[in-house]
């Protein structure tokens, strides 16, 4: 059977990490695969993460299974961590959530879900969206279309072309959207952009799938929840996907949770029991070890301090080399505008070259970042501002 399966091409991101990893040059830059990495380069366990973790060992007595939906406690800190303690849609008793192996399986869980409740469903992803986003959805058998995003004039937000697609779609499609720090470009919406779209949504009654893989990563936990916590108080029906792998740092533990805002407690009870037969039927139950971990940490207050402490340095070190590295590009590349890069957010941006001087970067130079020119900041450090910025020089003029 299986000796008629084509190999496949790697994954983008994947292709990329593996290549990066087997580069012996000592001045590689890596500016693909998104992982936070420090002034060193590494990426460390958060110490509030470590600390929690060794509480967790102490007082763990059990392997047993924890359930399909998960850790309780942990769920109920995530929607308390996204959407705000006090927010309208819990008071209302309209937030349904389950745990789930990474903001992966989460947004996995919710398409299946979507095409439990609507198979011919679509789903309308930005142009570009997350170069995994499209096997995800995809995968569960719903249909995919685009709509225009970014802008790569100005390397914002192309709102009135964006709108303007969205005002055309015919009511109950299904809308993905980025909470924050948009994955590849880092170009977000502004809040009057998230009103008018709420506006707009609420109009022609679509349903917001949101994305949020990365909060606290762009301007704050608050700010970069604000558009995800606006629809879900002001719409009658959001779905949400949540990863902890950035904001947390536990990668590899797979982290995440689908949050449910049903029309009334009713309608969000019964598709809990559907999200939690479709969980059942894909991974039974999602695994524990990380969302103790981020249980731990939220209901602690000290440890919580610490996390966003954590949370802040990363924070403050992307946004500190987003303005390095422009300084360093004005004095290599004079002839080309890369300010775009200090206004964009989170992790990543859309460097805006093409895919051969991508590919020259990578194999004269060893900086990796994707074909599509997504550049990781935090990839880079003072030790090789200075590099990167000499050999995107020597790519330009080429
Ligand atoms: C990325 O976009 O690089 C990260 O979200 C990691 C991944 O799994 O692709």
């Amino acid at each position: 059977m299986f000796e008629r399966l084509e190999p496949v091409v790697p994954d983008p991101i994947l292709g990329l990490m593996a290549a990066f990893r087997a580069d012996p040059d000592a001045r590689k830059v890596d500016l693909g695969i998104g992982v936070y990495r420090d002034e060193h380069g590494d990426t460390p366990v958060l110490g509030a993460v470590q600390q929690a973790e060794s509480a967790l060992f102490e007082r763990q007595t059990t392997k047993s299974y924890v359930g399909p939906a998960g850790n309780a406690g942990f769920n109920q800190a995530m929607e308390r961590l996204v959407l705000g303690a006090a927010h309208p849609a819990l008071t209302a008793g309209r937030v349904r959530s389950v745990q789930a192996p990474g903001g992966c399986g989460a947004l996995r869980l919710g398409a299946e879900l979507i095409r439990a409740a609507c198979p011919d469903a679509v789903v309308h992803v930005s142009t570009p969206t997350w170069a995994n986003h499209t096997p995800l959805l995809a995968g569960s058998g719903l249909k995919l279309e685009r709509y225009p995003y970014f802008d790569a004039a100005t390397g914002g937000v192309q709102f009135h072309a964006m709108t303007a697609a969205l005002e055309r779609l015919p009511a109950r499609a299904v809308v993905l959207l980025h909470a924050s720090c948009h994955n590849p470009t880092g170009a977000d919406l502004s809040q009057a952009q998230w009103r008018e779209l709420l506006s707009l949504v609420k109009r022609r009654q679509l349903l917001p799938f949101i994305d949020m893989a990365y909060q606290g990563l762009g301007e704050g936990l608050d700010a970069d929840a604000f558009g995800l916590r606006l629809l879900c108080a002001e719409l009658p029906e959001v779905l949400f996907a949540v990863s902890c792998s950035k904001n947390f740092g536990l990668y590899r533990e797979r982290t995440g949770s689908l949050h449910l805002v049903g029309e009334s407690p009713a309608a969000a009870d019964a598709a809990l029991s559907q999200m939690v037969r479709l969980a059942r039927g894909i991974w039974s139950m999602p695994p524990d070890h990380g969302a103790a971990i981020v249980h731990g940490i939220l209901g602690d207050e000290s440890l919580r301090s610490q996390w966003m402490e954590e949370l802040a340095s990363m924070r403050r070190r992307i946004q500190g080399l987003r303005h390095e590295v422009v300084q360093r590009l004005k004095a290599y590349c004079p002839q080309r505008d890369f300010d775009f890069i200090a206004t964009q957010r989170g992790m990543f941006s859309f460097f805006g070259i093409s895919s051969a001087q991508v590919r020259a970067l990578r194999e004269r130079h060893h900086v990796y970042m994707t074909e599509d020119s997504r550049m990781n900041v935090a990839g880079l450090r003072q030790e090789n501002l200075e590099y990167f910025a000499r050999a995107v020089a020597q790519v330009l003029a080429a």
